[in-house]
């Protein structure tokens, strides 16, 4: 039997992944299809709440290790939900970031890219990614707000692009780039990866 597709939504910071993340759930809604948001970091578990104070106060320091650590593991808090809505619920899952975000912001700082992901590890992989790239980072720069939270650095979300970079031969990866498209085209992009899916997945849940 079918079971529900698990969709991630990725990007780098401010480019339109949340108002394409909202966009997605509407035309899931008006296909029929029973589907869910899971955004990380979920800022209202109790490490979530701990990863807000980080993301938010500069005051508030963490090894990077442990930061690390604490976005894992506020994954692994909504671990059963997820896997509960995707089998039991027949609910589509859109994830607006995962663990490839996990892994490219942590391994930009420095950190060992293969540390990164083995807290992860067991974590269900996404049936579908698709990756919002801009070919100019410097246009995120411009955009209201950028620069209030703690990774909002030009230089940096370039290290982060090329940590992402790495998982692009990853299957069912679909890079859009986003940069002189309005929201309507992209929107519509991301629709005609995502279609195939919406009726359900026969294999098994792969896990990463
Ligand atoms: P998010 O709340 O998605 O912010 P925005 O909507 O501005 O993109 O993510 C907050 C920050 O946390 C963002 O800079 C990416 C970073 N992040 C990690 O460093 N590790 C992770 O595992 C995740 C999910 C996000």
């Amino acid at each position: 039997m079918a079971r529900a597709p698990l969709i991630a939504i990725e990007g780098l910071d401010r480019t339109g992944k949340t108002t394409q993340t909202s966009k997605l759930l509407s035309h899931l809604t008006s296909s029929k299809v029973k589907n869910r948001l899971i955004k990380f970091p979920d800022r209202t578990t109790p490490i979530g709440q701990l990863i807000n104070k980080y993301l938010t106060d500069k005051q508030f320091e963490l090894s990077d290790q442990s930061a690390h650590l604490l976005f894992s593991a506020n994954r692994w808090e909504l671990y059963t939900e997820i896997i509960n809505s995707l089998t039991k619920e027949s609910t589509a899952v859109v994830l607006d970031r995962y663990v490839y975000s996990g892994v490219a912001y942590s391994a930009a700082k420095g950190l060992d890219f293969q540390w990164c992901l083995n807290p992860d590890v067991g974590m269900p992989k996404p049936d579908v990614t698709i990756f919002l790239k801009l070919k100019d980072s410097k246009a995120t720069s411009k955009r209201e707000g950028y620069g209030d939270e703690r990774y909002e650095v030009v230089e940096f979300q370039d290290k982060v692009r090329f940590q992402f970079e790495k998982f692009e031969n990853e299957s069912n990866w679909h890079d859009i780039y986003v940069d002189g498209k309005g929201i309507e085209e992209v929107e519509r992009e991301i629709w005609s990866v995502i279609e195939p899916y919406i009726n359900g997945v026969e294999e098994d849940l792969h896990k990463f």
